[in-house]
């Protein structure tokens, strides 16, 4: 069966290509606007299959259409694809809502055209649920409105493919609403490599060690938290990339499915300062750090209930908080050896 990677050169995407690629034709698809080249050597070297590359960007109708003419067969979609950066995203918002819709929009019309029969899983996000209340976060929880133009890209995206999927039996959907991915492979050939200064703790804090970054810079102390510093579920990318091929296993097993959204993460918090004590526990390496003013946008505490995706997706996280960490550690420094 052959499966199209969406954004498959990107973080995320090449754990999940890796994944796949014990059981599946696995053809990726990528702009590299936000990866690099190089990624494909790491997969390639450590993928179970060979992994073919298209490189192309899905906001041209004529690439998608192309793509499925060189690929008719393709029978599942994993949609990758987007820019992810919030605060980039509250700068420049008209490039946010053009790429990640307008991507997603072109793959579905294509999809339509060609009347294919599709498993789609999409990347979604815990930014769908806004400034939640109750914690742990489940995906009864009532949307609030988006912190940020990215997070209500997530929501509209989820919405169109809730209308497609009601008009198209053919196609079943699931969105996986990811919480905190950290870590990296353990064989260290690929991992988190943002093109632009990291946004994200763990990258932040691997570069800061490796002394590609200056100081770390915590976001605020004065939260309604045990330690002040704002608490999130951590997830290693390798168990959430498992999450995926469940996903995709659901599926095809329960040919009934056609809308279905699952929460990805431990079920656990950590607070910033509980990261920075881990990091320097597992990896021995200290951790410069100030404590700044709040970001906008952040939220005091999120972490997922979980139970929905251990229960009917038949997954569960195997790695520890310290394990990511680690991987997080010898990716960084297997990277700026070579
Ligand atoms: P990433 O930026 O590393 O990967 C995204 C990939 O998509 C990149 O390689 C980029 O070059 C590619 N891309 C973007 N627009 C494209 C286009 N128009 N055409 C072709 N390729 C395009 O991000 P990631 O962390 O791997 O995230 C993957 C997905 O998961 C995204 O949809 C993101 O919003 C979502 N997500 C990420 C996180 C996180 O913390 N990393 C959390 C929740 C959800
Ligand atoms: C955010 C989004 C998530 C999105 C992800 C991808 C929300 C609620 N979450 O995650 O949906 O998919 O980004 O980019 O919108 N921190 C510091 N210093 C730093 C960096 C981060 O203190 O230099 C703190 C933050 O304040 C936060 C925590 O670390 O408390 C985690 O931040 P980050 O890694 O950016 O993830 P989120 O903001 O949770």
């Amino acid at each position: 069966m052959k499966i199209l990677v969406t954004g498959g050169l990107g973080y995320i995407g090449s754990h999940t290509a890796i994944e796949l690629s014990k059981d599946y034709e696995t053809v990726i698809v990528d702009n590299l606007i936000n990866s690099n080249i190089s990624t494909l050597k790491g997969i390639n070297k450590i993928g179970f299959s060979k992994i073919i590359f298209e490189k192309l960007d899905l906001c041209n109708l004529n690439d998608v259409k192309s793509l499925f003419k060189k690929h008719p067969n393709i029978e599942g979609v994993i949609h990758f694809a987007a820019l992810k950066n919030v605060s980039e995203s509250v700068k420049d918002p008209l490039s946010y809502y053009q790429n990640n819709i307008i991507s997603l929009l072109n793959l579905l019309s294509e999809i339509n055209e060609r009347k294919m029969k599709i498993n789609f899983i999409f990347s979604s996000s815990c930014a769908v649920y806004g400034q939640s209340e109750n914690l742990p976060i489940s995906e009864n929880e009532i949307k609030k409105p988006a912190l940020s133009p990215y997070g209500n890209t997530k929501q509209i995206c989820e919405d169109i493919l809730t209308d497609f999927s009601k008009i198209n039996s053919k196609f079943n959907v699931v969105s996986l609403r990811y919480f905190n991915p950290i870590g990296a492979h353990e064989s260290g050939e690929i991992g988190e490599l943002p093109k632009e200064e990291p946004q994200n703790l763990v990258p932040y804090i691997t570069q800061s060690a490796a002394k590609i970054r200056g100081k770390l810079t915590i976001f605020g102390n004065n939260y309604n938290t045990p330690d002040g510093t704002c608490i999130r579920d951590y997830i290693h990318v390798v168990d959430l990339a498992k999450a995926h091929t469940c996903a995709l296993n659901y599926l095809l097993d329960n040919k009934g499915v056609n809308n279905e959204f699952f929460n990805i993460g431990t079920g656990k918090g950590n607070s910033v300062l509980e990261i920075i004590n881990s990091f320097e526990k597992v990896t021995g390496k200290k951790v410069v750090y100030k404590i700044g003013p709040r970001r906008p946008g952040d939220i005091t505490a999120a972490y997922a209930d979980n139970e929905k995706a251990l229960k009917y997706l038949h997954w569960k996280p195997n790695y520890s908080l310290e394990d990511a960490l680690l991987s997080a550690w010898n990716w960084e420094k297997n990277y700026r050896k070579t």
